[in-house]
């Protein structure tokens, strides 16, 4: 955390509201796929007991084409499973850049812990061919998955809960402290009765309408998963919008605002839009409501995203308002820094034009022209002394008419006189040091350097 905090620059405000979206669609996008994982493992570990118990053909060919369904291939492991944990502790310490405190170490704790646990249900899957012979290693490699990624969660969810109530922060000294708290846990517990529900709705979708011609061609195995994947939803459904409730209702009072509170409700309407839903494919005798279901719970993951990103950024306002202010400050250095070297390149520029459109009409360097030779009068000049004789020239030489007020603006008369002494330094060369370190040392000022 230290090394990130060092190379993250103060995030502007809009950069902070595109890091709560980013996070809204990550989790969006892998919650579901970590909740189906859960579920299906869990599920195909209760059915190959059961089978095993009293041999059940039925079950066993489901908890096959479960695994194979969830945990089948390595790609969408990756990208839905892995690659988005990387992602997390980015969002959260640009977010939270700065703020002391903030517990968010347990965060890249749980990754190790996750890839673990994805290697681990990878040889559970890898052994469920030998199920029979090896039937407690197989179920010993399913659990110690199971188990892994469920513990990996519970930190990983805890610690992100734990962000919405700043005011705790100074307690949360070690782990079992930041998982002791009501308000974690029944953000947990309404994971994983998410998880099992949509597992219950992946059936109806990938089993039933995805491999649909396999499943049709054997009308009762059919009609078993829809049974089986409907009441697994419907009984878990029912559960989400009870532990939703005491989720939001233990939650700090910070984290709410008019949108918070919609976003709570919907979650819990939608819930129960799933539960009628798999009332509904329960009864029909067709695969009914796949889709529906399927497409709800991701609806449900959108939903809860949203409502964890805002009560973050709704309870840590002040720390955004002094992350915000730090990017405005860095910016307005940034653009006084711009104009100073425009200024000074500018000022070049103005002091050489100023020089060849006044100056020139009656002063060369080296001759006499209406006014005299530059090179002879300017030595005893410094950067002040010129600015301040051509802003109002006085009578010098009686060889010569009075110098006509040129009418420059201060800032041309800084330019003109920096560019003179420039262009005498570098005529004269090193032959007339000691005049230049005369003038160097009582121009400190010197405007435009
Ligand atoms: C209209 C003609 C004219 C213009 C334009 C003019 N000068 Fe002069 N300048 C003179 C004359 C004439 C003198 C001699 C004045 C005197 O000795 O009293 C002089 C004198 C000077 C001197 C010497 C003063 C001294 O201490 O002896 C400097 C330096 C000088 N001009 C710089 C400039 C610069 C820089 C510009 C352009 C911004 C400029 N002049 C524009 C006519 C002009």
């Amino acid at each position: 955390m230290e090394f990130l905090n060092q190379h993250i620059i103060a995030p502007t405000a809009q950069h902070m509201a595109l890091l709560e979206f980013l996070g809204v669609v990550v989790y969006a996008i892998h919650l579901p796929y970590i909740a189906m994982v859960m579920g299906a493992t869990a599920v195909a570990m209760w059915l190959t007991f059961s089978d095993h118990e009293i041999l059940n053909p039925r079950f066993a060919r489901l908890a096959g084409d479960l695994i194979d369904a969830v945990l089948g291939s390595r790609f969408p492991m990756l990208v839905l499973g892995v690659l988005p944990l990387f992602v997390l502790p980015f969002i959260y310490t640009q977010w939270f850049v700065g703020a002391n405190g903030a517990p968010l170490k347990y965060i890249v704790f749980a990754i190790p812990g996750v890839i673990v646990s994805f290697v681990i249900l990878g040889l559970y899957r890898g052994s469920f061919a030998e199920r029979k012979s090896n039937f407690h290693v197989h179920m010993g490699l399913g659990t110690l998955g199971l188990g892994a990624l469920m513990a990996s969660y519970f930190v990983l969810l805890s610690t992100v809960a734990r962000l919405h109530d700043p005011e705790k922060w100074f307690r949360l000294k070690n782990l079992v402290i930041l998982l002791l708290n009501w308000n974690v846990i029944w953000k947990f517990l309404f994971f994983v009765h998410l998880a099992f529900a949509i597992t219950g709705a992946a059936m109806l979708f990938f089993l039933l309408r995805w491999s649909g011609e396999r499943a049709a061609s054997d009308r009762e195995y059919a009609a078993f998963v829809r049974k089986f994947g409907a009441g697994i939803g419907l009984a878990f459904s029912f559960a989400l919008p009870v532990f939703y409730l005491f989720y939001v209702f233990t939650s700090p009072d910070v984290v709410f605002d008019n949108t918070n509170y919609l976003l709570a409700a919907s979650v819990v309407f939608v819930s129960m839009v799933l539960a009628y839903s798999f009332f509904g494919a329960l009864q029909s005798r067709e695969p009914r409501f796949g889709a529906t279901t399927f497409s709800l719970f991701v609806l449900v993951f959108v939903l809860a995203g949203s409502f964890d990103m805002r009560a973050m950024a709704n309870a840590n306002r002040e720390h955004a308002r002094v992350i915000e202010q730090a990017a405005e400050k860095a910016a307005l250095e940034r653009e006084v820094e711009l104009e100073t070297a425009m200024a000074a390149a500018s000022g070049k520029n103005l002091g050489e034009e100023t020089f060849t459109k006044v100056c020139m009409q009656c002063h060369r360097f080296e001759e006499k022209l209406v006014g005299p030779p530059l090179s002879t009068v300017l030595p005893k000049y410094n950067a002040e002394s010129l600015k301040a004789y051509l802003l109002s020239p006085v009578k010098v030489d009686p060889a010569y008419p009075p110098m006509p007020n040129p009418g420059l603006t201060p800032a041309q008369a800084a330019a003109v006189a920096a560019y003179e002494l420039q262009h005498l330094a570098e005529l004269t060369g090193g032959a007339t040091a000691p005049t230049e370190t005369q003038t160097t040392p009582a121009e400190p000022a010197a405007p435009t350097h």
